[in-house]
C-alpha cells in the first residue's frame, strides 16, 4: 500500500455514479462496491446515487442490477443487499443541465464524489448540471474515466474546461492500471531495494520491454476502436504510465505531488517520433480471423485503417536513459493474455570462462509479469554442478519469486474508488501528465500519416505481424514468433 500524505483526511461518503447502467459500472464498479462493503472498507454512512438514462423506478433498477452483475458479486448476498439498501437510482438526461440540477440538488447536503463513467462529450453538460446543483462546491471531487481527449488539442480543451469548474486538487483522472496491485509493486521493487536502484541506469541496462498482450478482441466497441486504435486506447495511457513508473527518478516521498511530478518529467522527456523514426521503429497491425484459446474468431473488418496492434521503440531523452530503447508492444487477439516488463542488462564486460564462450552467455534479465499471474524472475548465470571435465561451465539460472499466493486479488477499481473517497490522488493522473502523453502520441500518429505507415495483418491467436517480431520481448519463444513469408 502506498503511504498517505499526512494532511488531514477528509473522507466523503456520497458517491454519484454517472453511467450507472453502462458496461464499466456493471463489470467493475458495482462489483467493487460490493467487495468494499463486504470488507467494511466504505464509510459508515456511505450512500450511492446511481444515475442513468433509463427510466427505472427504484425496484426496477435494483432488479435490473441483480440480473446484470456477475454471479460472484450477487453471491455476496449480505454485501449486495447492503449496497442495494444504500442505493438511490435517478434517471437523468445529461444533456439537460437544468433538469439534472433539479433532480440532484438534494444530495448536496454532504460533500460528494461524482464519478463520470460516461463518454467525454457529456463531461461539460454534466459538470454544468453538477455545479448548478451545488455538487462541485469545495470540497466535493470529480472522478473521470478515459479517454481524456483524442489528441493534445482536445485533451487541453477538456482539462481547461474541467478547471473552469474545480481545481486540479479535486480532479481525479483514472488510469485503472495504476489501481492494480502488481503495478504498484513496480514502485515497491524499484524503491524498496538498494539492489535494483543501483543498476537502474543506462550504464547497466541495455533495453526495456513492456508488453500488454490481450486475447480479447475489439468486441462490440468497433466504432470507438476505429477512431482510437491501439495507440490511443492502450499506449497513450496504460503503457505510458507503466513506462513512467519504470523510468522515473526516485520521488522524495510517495505523496501525490512528488510521485506525479516525476512521472510527468519522464513523459515530457519522450523523444517525439519523426517519419524516419516510425518507418524503422514502429509496426501497426490489424487482426484477421484466426483461433484464440481453441476458438475460431472473426477478424476486425472496418473501412478505416485503425490498428489493433502496435509496436514502438521509444527513447527517453535524459541522463538516466540516453541510448536505452523502450520497446512497447500491445495488441488484441494475441496468442496469450499477459502484461509484463522485461529489463535486459548489459553483457558482462570481461568474460573469464571457457564454457560457454562470451558470445554464448545470457545477459541478466529481470522479468516482471503483472497479469494474469504476478511473477518476478531474475535471470542469472551460474554453475551449480561441477562438470566432469575439470573446468567451470556456466548456465543460465533463474531466481523465481512466485507471487501467486498473495492473499486477495482486488479489482483495480476497489482501490481507486476508496482513494477518491479518501482524497488521495497519488494513483490518479494529472492534467499535465495526460497532455505530455498526448503530445508524444500525436508525434507518432502524425509521423505515421506522413510516412504512410499502414496496418499489416496478423492472424488472431498469433503474436502479431511478422514485421513486429524483433519488437517482442525474449519471453516470447522464437518458435512462436511470427515469421516473414519468403
Ligand atoms: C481498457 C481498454 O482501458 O483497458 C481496453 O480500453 C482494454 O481496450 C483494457 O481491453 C485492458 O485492461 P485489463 O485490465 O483487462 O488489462
Amino acid at each position: 500500500m502506498l503511504n498517505r500524505k499526512t494532511a488531514p483526511v477528509l473522507v466523503h461518503d456520497t458517491l454519484l455514479l454517472f453511467g450507472a447502467t453502462g458496461d464499466l459500472s456493471q463489470r467493475y464498479l458495482f462489483p467493487s462496491l460490493v467487495h468494499l462493503l463486504r470488507d467494511r472498507l466504505l464509510p459508515t454512512d456511505f450512500r450511492l446515487i446511481a444515475i442513468g438514462r433509463q427510466d427505472y423506478d427504484q425496484e426496477g433498477f435494483k432488479s435490473w442490477l441483480r440480473e446484470q452483475l456477475p454471479d460472484e458479486a450477487t453471491r455476496n448476498r449480505e454485501a449486495f443487499n447492503d449496497l442495494l439498501a444504500r442505493t438511490r437510482y435517478v434517471a437523468v438526461d445529461l444533456s439537460d443541465s437544468e433538469q439534472m440540477s433539479k433532480l440532484l440538488a438534494e444530495f448536496s447536503d454532504r460533500p460528494c464524489v461524482s464519478y463520470l463513467a460516461i463518454p467525454p462529450h457529456l463531461f461539460t453538460p454534466t459538470c454544468e448540471g453538477l455545479q448548478a446543483a451545488g455538487l462541485l462546491a469545495e470540497p466535493s471531487r470529480l472522478v473521470l474515466e478515459k479517454p481524456i481527449g483524442h489528441d493534445l488539442a482536445s485533451s487541453r480543451f477538456i482539462n481547461a474546461t474541467l478547471r473552469g469548474f474545480l481545481d486540479e486538487s479535486r480532479i481525479f483522472r483514472i488510469d485503472h492500471y495504476l489501481g492494480k496491485a502488481p503495478v504498484q509493486n513496480l514502485l515497491a521493487l524499484r524503491f524498496g531495494n538498494t539492489l535494483m536502484e543501483a543498476v537502474w541506469h543506462n550504464r547497466w541496462i541495455e533495453s526495456v520491454d513492456i508488453l500488454v498482450a490481450e486475447t480479447a478482441g475489439v468486441d462490440g466497441r468497433e466504432g470507438y476502436y476505429a477512431q482510437y486504435g491501439a495507440l490511443r486506447d492502450m499506449v497513450q495511457n496504460h503503457m505510458l504510465q507503466l513506462l513512467a513508473l519504470i523510468a522515473m527518478e526516485p520521488p522524495g516521498s510517495l505523496d501525490a505531488d512528488s510521485l506525479r511530478d516525476e512521472k510527468r518529467k519522464v513523459l515530457r522527456a519522450l523523444r517525439p517520433m519523426t517519419p524516419e523514426d516510425v518507418a524503422r521503429d514502429s509496426v501497426r497491425g490489424r487482426y484477421q480471423s484466426g483461433v484464440v484459446d481453441g476458438r475460431a474468431v472473426p477478424g476486425f473488418d472496418h473501412p478505416s485503417d485503425c490498428e489493433t496492434f502496435v509496436a514502438l521503440r521509444a527513447r527517453i531523452d535524459n541522463w538516466r536513459w540516453a541510448g536505452v530503447p523502450f520497446r512497447l508492444v500491445t495488441g488484441k487477439r494475441l496468442a496469450q493474455r499477459t502484461t509484463e516488463v522485461v529489463v535486459s542488462f548489459k553483457p558482462v564486460s570481461h568474460w573469464i570462462f571457457d564454457r560457454p564462450p562470451h558470445s554464448g552467455a545470457t545477459p541478466n534479465r529481470l522479468l516482471m509479469q503483472l497479469q494474469p499471474e504476478e511473477n518476478i524472475e531474475l535471470g542469472l548465470m551460474g554453475s551449480l554442478a561441477a562438470p566432469e571435465w575439470s573446468g567451470t561451465e556456466l548456465q543460465p539460472l533463474s531466481l523465481d519469486l512466485g507471487m501467486s499466493a498473495t492473499p486477495q486479488r482486488r479489482i483495480a477499481y476497489e482501490r481507486l474508488l476508496l482513494d477518491a473517497m479518501h482524497g488521495n490522488q497519488a494513483l490518479f493522473v494529472t492534467g499535465d501528465e495526460v497532455e505530455a502523453a498526448w503530445s508524444w502520441i500525436d508525434s507518432v500518429s502524425e509521423a505515421w500519416t506522413t510516412a504512410g505507415v499502414h496496418t499489416k495483418s496478423y492472424p488472431a491467436g498469433s503474436w502479431g505481424p511478422a514485421e513486429a517480431s524483433d519488437f517482442l520481448p525474449v519471453s516470447v519463444p522464437s518458435t512462436k514468433r511470427p515469421v516473414r513469408k519468403a
